[in-house]
């Protein structure tokens, strides 16, 4: 039991709305809003001239990963304090079975690493990396209540690693829109990209610079169109994480305007930084930017995917955060594909947010909710129970103050990776307190939670937000069939006539 906290005279943002009330808080939950309000012995907060908003939802994670040899450094104990110490108090991390392993073996190692170790609330979504009948009866079973997914994720690249095939990929969207859940796509070329990697390690093109050349914006965009159109094959709602590219972002918009149910998650990596960095002459500064896809090399991506995310055009903003030390991108040192893909976000990720798009005027701070919280509770089924600032929600809630800065550095961040690629920028935008099942987890600069106080949350199938539109399709577009006579029948008529 958490004790009662009462939030007075701050300004609530929800993603539809803003007013001037205070929040009282009990047992973790949000038990009333309003004006004025009093509690004999409960913790005041005074939020005067802050933003009382939801507590970020990161929809994106990679904790402790075993990824191209090495382990994710970040894990669930670090990786979620610095999710909270940035104003994030929910991540959905990303259960990966190896080739040879199944996804339910997979969802019991995740939990058993996860459970003990989170500081904020977490929920999982399941990557499909090969397909058979035994893979497609476990998908079934992990959407069951007890276990708790309603999201499957598919990797177009990683080719003999994690990568499925078209056909696999078509399968298992048939099924998730058998059982009621979220296809998910990590949207390259896997096989071409392969193939230019090699062209450019055999012209001794062996530098972090090769990996942004072996993988063209193009071919992401070509694999988000492709998967767009599978998934409306599959009559499938779909979801793309980590758009990097304008390109991707277009073919997503394309699809949209036809009435396909897709949505896009660029990443605070993609809308915080660019790709210039591969070309940097120090090699671990471009290496520590290897993710996948690349950083997009136009410079002016970042700012044209949060005018698309602010309206509309783009959806909820992850972090894809799945960090590896210097050391471990060192692994890469005489040859790019074997520099371990991914970089930070997980802590910065409401900042950069609010500086590049609320701080800068493109977005307003409804839409900057709705894309760093309350978007991605619809998704994923548990709306309004967290993404909004309402009676009988968790209290998930941060004191956000626009006006403050701060300047982002491995120095003083809360994750375990060595460098962060945000290094030295000023952001608008920072999380003073933020407030985690009722409990103060963090204030003044100091992060009081310990491993184990995050709970796992069930995401339950069938959302209506993402699957109403799909269900009436699904009646609508039945195969057909004409009635005709027997062809004997006919054959033999059309014979007698002739
Ligand atoms: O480079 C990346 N993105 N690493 C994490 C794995 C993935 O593709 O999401
Ligand atoms: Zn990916
Ligand atoms: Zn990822
Ligand atoms: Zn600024």
């Amino acid at each position: 039991m958490s004790q009662a906290l009462l939030i007075k005279n701050g300004t609530i943002v929800n993603d539809d709305e803003i007013l001037k009330a205070d929040v009282l808080v009990k047992n973790g939950k949000i038990v009333e809003i309003g004006q004025n309000l009093h509690s004999e012995g409960a913790v005041l907060v005074e939020a005067d001239g802050r933003l009382v908003i939801p507590g970020g939802i990161d929809p994106h994670t990679h904790m402790q990963l075993p990824f191209m040899g090495e382990v994710a450094v970040d894990d669930f104990y670090t990786g979620t304090r610095a999710a909270l110490a940035g104003g994030t108090t929910m991540i959905i991390d990303f259960v990966i079975p190896s080739k040879d392993s199944t996804p339910l073996k997979a969802y019991k190692q995740w939990r058993d690493w996860a459970d003990p170790k989170v500081c904020c609330d977490y929920a999982l979504s399941m990557a499909i990396t090969t397909w058979n009948e035994e893979v497609s009866k476990e998908m079934q079973m992990v959407t069951m209540p007890e276990y708790g997914i309603n999201s499957f994720k598919f990797f177009l690249a990683y080719k003999g690693v994690f990568m499925v095939q078209d056909d696999e990929f078509y399968q298992g969207m048939l099924q998730c829109a058998k059982i009621g859940a979220l296809a998910r796509v990590h949207a390259e070329n896997g096989p071409v990209i392969a193939e230019k990697a090699k062209a450019l390690l055999d012209m001794g093109i062996t530098g972090p610079e090769g990996h942004t050349q072996s993988r063209p914006e193009e071919l992401e965009a070509e694999a988000t169109n492709r998967a767009c159109v599978l998934a409306g094959q599959a009559n499938c709602p779909l979801y793309v994480v980590h758009v990097m590219s304008k390109g991707a972002a277009r073919a997503i918009a394309h699809h949209r305007q036809k009435g396909s149910v897709v949505f896009g998650e660029p990443i605070a990596a993609g809308l915080g930084t660019d790709g210039s960095h591969y070309y940097s002459e120090d090699w671990l500064t471009a290496a520590r930017h290897v993710m996948s896809p690349p950083l997009s090399r136009d410079p002016t991506t970042p700012e044209a995917l949060m005018k698309l995310l602010a309206c509309g055009e783009l959806h909820l903003v992850g972090t894809d955060n799945c960090t590896f030390n210097c050391q471990q991108k060192l692994a890469g040192k005489h040859d790019f594909t074997k520099i371990p893909n991914g970089v930070n976000g997980v802590e910065d990720r409401m900042s950069i947010v609010w500086e590049r798009g609320v701080h800068r005027g493109v977005m307003d701070p409804m839409r900057f909710v709705a894309v760093t919280s309350s978007t991605c509770a619809k998704i994923f089924n548990i709306y309004p129970r967290k993404g909004r600032i309402a009676v009988g929600s968790d209290a998930d809630i941060v004191i956000w103050n626009a006006k403050a800065t701060k300047v982002i550095s491995k120095d003083h961040h809360h994750q375990a990776v060595d460098y962060n690629i945000f290094e030295g920028q000023e952001v608008h935008g920072v999380a003073e307190m933020t407030i985690s099942r009722g409990n103060i987890v963090w204030e003044d600069g100091q992060l009081s939670v310990e491993g184990g106080a995050g709970k796992f949350v069930h995401l339950p199938p069938y959302c209506p937000y993402v699957f109403a539109a799909v269900q009436q399709r699904e009646k609508v577009i039945q195969p057909r069939a004409v009635k005709r006579a027997p062809v004997e029948e006919m054959a033999a008529a059309k014979i007698s006539e002739i």
